[in-house]
């Protein structure tokens, strides 16, 4: 392999404002011309039924489609990763990065475009502004967050026609993300009840929660997800031989379009066809099973699918199906491959944050590309020093697509053909990790920043001195055992 060439530095990200996109490699060239040929081309790659559509037998139903994955063999799952990685990983998205105006496959300067999220992974998703500045997700105290019940469980705030009161609408897409906010506005809450007890002022309890929880979730980022998705080496090594690529400084941190617009894709690739949402949540006392998305959902008060936006008895998480609380419920996660699930073909308009098609998530990732001029996975690659994959399948376009592949695409290629899908690849697992660690770096009230030296997590952990996200829902009192009682 050839030296690191430093391709991505320099001082044009220095120049990008927090609020706005910025860029890791502003001296690479798009790696297509936006025109009517790219966009055929992008819009079939990203089709159902094309190349990326891992073809699932919907007709065997959600429960067959989990409990028998032989039925999809294009759709392997991951045995190293469960299936709640997916929903934090869709989760630290919401907390990074909101595009709410760019126009798909029109281009536009990240630098003019507004990101609607703070690009620091401090729960701004959670908190919104603070009680002073977003009063409406908070309770009268102006300490605890807002939360309801669903008839059984926690549920979200709602207004009456379902919508739900929290800082950013895309966590309520499906069930599981709306879970994950719920379990950390539970997490806030207990934290604050929990420093009250220690005789903490009331005017420093919502901060101190505040900090509480979002060191504790950090530290999951750095411990337990980033290891899952880049590798424990990857992230060891950024951390202690620093960044490369993205380097920010000494301007503030800012989110780049290689990551948002194609990189931190790669999600998409691990979402399931379908899940089992509770053990046992229908009125008849059964498991509810359901695809992520299915069209017989629209228009329902509860849907067969595990889409948001609806309240009703059965619409919670057991997160055994998740995460592993050790009881043997786990399900594992789809692989980081080129093959994507059918259902994300066909999204409900509610599911789209601009509330527009194309409905194919695939598309709209490739199209985002000419939206974004984001240079070719290969160019991107042999910057960082890696020798390049040509990927023959996309020859037959003519655009020369097979040595300048879509980043999204081609770092899911890398994940497949070199990490077995079970891992990021070299070019994908670095890029995804500088970033997060450097927006860890660069957010001086992290607790890689803030923190003492020797900080180590102080809420209950099963295995002391670490702390996953099982310790976390546990604190949240969701988990399996608190569903009992
Ligand atoms: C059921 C699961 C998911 C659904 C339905 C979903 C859907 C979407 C949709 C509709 C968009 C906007 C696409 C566009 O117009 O460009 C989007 C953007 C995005 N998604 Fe996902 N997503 C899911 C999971 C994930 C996961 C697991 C990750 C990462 C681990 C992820 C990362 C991203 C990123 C980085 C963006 C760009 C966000 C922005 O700045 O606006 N997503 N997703």
């Amino acid at each position: 392999m050839a030296g690191p060439a430093i391709a991505g530095h320099g001082p044009a990200q220095a120049a990008t404002p927090s609020d706005r996109f910025g860029r890791m490699f502003p001296n690479l060239p798009p790696f297509i011309a936006a025109d009517s040929r790219s966009r055929a081309a992008l819009t079939d790659m990203g089709k159902r039924g094309g190349l990326l559509d891992a073809r699932d037998p919907l007709n065997e139903g959600p429960v067959r489609l989990i409990t028998n994955p032989e039925l999809s063999p294009r759709n392997r799952d991951n045995p190293f990763h469960t299936a709640g990685t997916t929903f934090f990983g869709q989760f630290l998205d919401h907390d990074m990065t909101f595009d709410t105006t760019s126009r798909l496959a029109v281009p536009t300067p990240p630098e003019s475009t507004p990101n609607t999220r703070t690009p620091a992974l401090d729960l701004d998703s959670v908190y919104g502004g603070g009680p002073v500045a977003s009063p409406s997700l908070y309770e009268s105290d102006r300490i605890k967050l807002r939360i309801e019940s669903g008839g059984q469980f926690e549920d979200l705030p709602r207004t009456a026609n379902g919508t739900a009161i929290i800082a950013d609408p895309r966590n309520d897409e499906n069930m599981i993300i709306a879970g994950l906010q719920a379990a950390m506005i539970l997490a806030h809450n207990r934290a604050v009840d929990h420093l009250r007890g220690q005789g903490v002022p009331t005017n420093q309890l919502f901060g101190q929660a505040r900090q509480l929880v979002t060191w504790h979730y950090q530290w999951i980022i750095v411990h337990e997800f980033l290891p899952q998705v880049a590798g424990f080496g990857v992230t060891q090594d950024i951390l202690a031989h620093g960044r490369r690529f993205y380097r920010p400084e000494p301007g503030p941190a800012s989110i780049p379009v290689e990551f948002q617009g194609a990189a931190y894709r790669f999600g998409h690739s691990m979402v399931r066809p379908s899940y089992r949402a509770n053990l046992a949540g229908n009125p008849d006392g059964t498991a509810f099973f359901g695809f992520i998305f299915d069209p017989a959902g629209e228009g329902q008060a509860d849907p067969v699918d595990l889409r948001g936006g609806r309240r009703a008895r059965r619409r919670f998480i057991d997160w055994q199906t998740f995460f592993d609380f050790g009881d043997g419920q786990v399900k594992p996660n789809k692989r980081i491959d080129r093959s994507i699930s059918t259902a994300l073909f066909n999204l409900p308009l509610g599911a789209i944050a601009s509330g527009d098609p194309p409905t194919s998530l695939p598309q709209r990732n490739l199209l985002r590309h000419l939206t974004w001029s984001l240079p070719s996975g290969q160019r991107i690659a042999t910057s960082m020093g890696w020798t390049s994959l040509t990927l023959d399948e996309l020859a037959h376009y003519g655009l020369g697509l097979e040595h300048n592949t879509p980043l999204w695409y081609y770092l899911l290629a890398e994940a497949e053909l070199i990490g077995d899908g079970i891992v990021l690849g070299p070019t994908g697992a670095r890029l995804i990790g500088e970033v997060f660690i450097g927006l860890l770096q660069l957010d001086s009230r992290s607790y890689l920043r803030a923190a003492p030296a020797n900080w180590r997590p102080t809420l209950p952990a099963q295995r002391p001195g670490s702390f996953k996200m099982t310790d976390l829902l546990r604190w949240a009192r969701v988990d399996p055992a608190s569903r009992a009682q």
